[in-house]
């Protein structure tokens, strides 16, 4: 699975991935290197290639290589428990570095640094430097003061930062998929999530640098773009969070006008996006979707659970009822969308009775693709204050299990119906597995892999596909049309 298909706050599901070093040609210029460690969701790659380009100013090339670095900077995901647990066995290795070269800066980024600035500086004097989600800005000033002997701490949350001018500097790019960051924090308080806290108040970035961004992707040769935030349904313009006009000269865009826009840009850039909220999300949506072909037919779409009392103690704002006239909507104005989720198992107080909702509710709808988790209690999350985490470990566990056999089946189920159909694919680059085979994936997110003929990465081609294994699609080129 390549980066671009993860949701966000799918940490655990690429191990490949997790710690990746992140790279870029280095400038003549530049005396000092910097190694950069992503951790967690899209939306902390994202912010990796936006702190490189911050400090791509500030005269650090990237490296590979943490041996040869002066500044090393893990950005981290505090999302369940044993995220923050793999940051600190990694930092305690670079504490053993550091004792051979004193000269080297260790800092902490992203959403572990709010919570654990103190543990981290102070107590356990594993880092240098804090950086929290808002403060990217201050990272090349915060560095001088730890060269100058200080520790150097910014965990301030803003309401209106959102790097909107920063050029991202794309690291290990395939030069074909590329993140657009639209907005950033959260306002909706699920009782499980540490994001409110890590990432601070919902805000939305300017449309006009959206879209200036997405045309100069385009214009570097980029094909498809994911335009990322917690809840991008919610992205809104020009509107106060009481849904009042800020500027009455300026127009007020919502997230279907933005995806209007950026569809726009060019036919052949293919927009995705993540992650849609069942709450929030209306109909408009949908059909800007229906309506344009370069927005692809795939929804990421968490329900949780299927069992709405349990919905109500995570603070979600639907029911299951609601959640599934949602999905009708989806099936009316696209009947072919793919839809995946995000489940939740064994939170506070899940009865058997309550698990069992979860699995009807799947085997309803049959989703494509599933990232599967167990509760972890996350400290000053309103769960972990009102409410006790006394399902098992066991039975968690036990229960995880149960969803992610009856995913596989589905999902085998679903790649299956796939099979024959020829479909439009961006091609993404070599196939893992074999050196004369790209890898592309078609509207609704399936990868598929195929001989590479004559084609190239960043164009498209339609691709039959003749076989499939659970999750890929095998085929190969074809002049045929299109089914989807
Ligand atoms: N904003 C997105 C989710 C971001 S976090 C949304 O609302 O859908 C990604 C996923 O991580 C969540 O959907 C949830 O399934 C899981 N998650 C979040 N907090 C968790 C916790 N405390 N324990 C286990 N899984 C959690
Ligand atoms: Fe967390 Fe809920 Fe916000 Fe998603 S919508 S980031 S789960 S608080
Ligand atoms: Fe993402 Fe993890 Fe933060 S999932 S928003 S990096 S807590």
């Amino acid at each position: 699975m390549s980066k671009s298909s993860r949701g966000l706050g799918h940490e655990l599901l690429d191990e490949s991935l997790q710690g990746s070093p992140t790279v870029v040609s280095s400038h003549p210029t530049h005396t000092k290197k910097l190694y950069l460690e992503s951790y967690g969701c899209q939306m902390n790659y994202s912010d990796s290639e936006i702190v490189a380009s911050i400090l791509d100013e500030a005269g650090f090339a990237t490296t590979r290589n943490s041996d040869e670095a002066d500044l090393i900077l893990l950005n981290t995901c505090a999302i369940r428990e044993n995220a923050e647990q793999r940051v600190r066995s990694r930092l305690r290795q670079f504490k053993s570095a550091k004792a051979e070269r004193p000269h080297l800066v260790v800092g902490v980024l992203g959403c572990m640094a709010e919570r654990l600035k103190e543990s981290l500086l102070e107590q356990e004097k594993l880092v240098d430097l804090v950086v929290g989600p808002d403060a990217y800005r201050d990272i090349p000033n915060l560095v001088k003061q730890v060269e100058g002997g200080q520790k150097a701490v910014n965990v301030l949350l803003s309401r209106e930062e959102t790097y909107a001018e920063i050029s991202p500097v794309r690291l290990d790019s395939n030069g074909v998929t590329a993140f657009i960051s639209i907005m950033r924090g959260c306002d909706n308080m699920c009782s499980f999530c540490v994001v409110p806290f890590t990432r601070g108040r919902e805000r939305s970035r300017d449309p006009k640098s959206i879209v200036r961004e997405a045309h100069e992707l385009f214009e570097a040769g980029y094909r498809e773009v994911t335009l990322l935030g917690q809840n991008v349904d919610s992205y809104k313009w020009n509107l106060d969070n009481k849904g009042q006009v800020k500027d009455p000269n300026q127009p007020v865009v919502r997230f279907a006008e933005l995806m209007e826009k950026v569809a726009a840009v060019q036919p052949d850039l293919r927009i995705r996006f993540s992650t849609s909220h069942p709450k929030d999300m209306t109909d408009d949506v949908l059909h800007v979707m229906a309506k344009h072909e370069n927005i692809c037919k795939y929804i990421h779409l968490p329900v949780q659970s299927g069992n709405s009392d349990v919905l109500k103690r995570m603070n979600r704002g639907y029911t299951r009822e609601w959640y599934m006239d949602r999905m009708a909507a989806i099936r009316r104005i696209m009947p072919k969308c793919a839809i995946s989720t995000d489940i939740m198992t064994g939170f506070c107080g899940e009865t058997d009775a309550e698990h069992e909702d979860t699995l009807s509710l799947m085997r309803e709808i049959r989703y494509e693709m599933a990232y599967m988790f167990k509760y972890s209690e996350r400290p000053k999350t309103l769960a972990e204050r009102k409410y006790e985490n006394d399902v098992p470990e066991e039975t968690k566990s036990k229960r995880l299990q149960e969803i992610m056999e009856l995913q596989r089946e589905n999902g085998t189920a679903r790649t299956l119906a796939m099979k024959g159909k020829t479909y439009r694919v961006l091609v993404e680059g070599t196939s893992k597995k074999r050196d004369d085979q790209f890898f592309g994936r078609n509207t609704h997110n399936a990868v598929v892999v195929f001989p590479k003929g004559d084609a190239k990465p960043g164009t498209y081609v339609n691709v039959q596909t003749l076989d499939c294994t659970p999750a890929t699609l095998i085929g190969e080129i074809t002049l045929e049309e299109a089914d989807a």
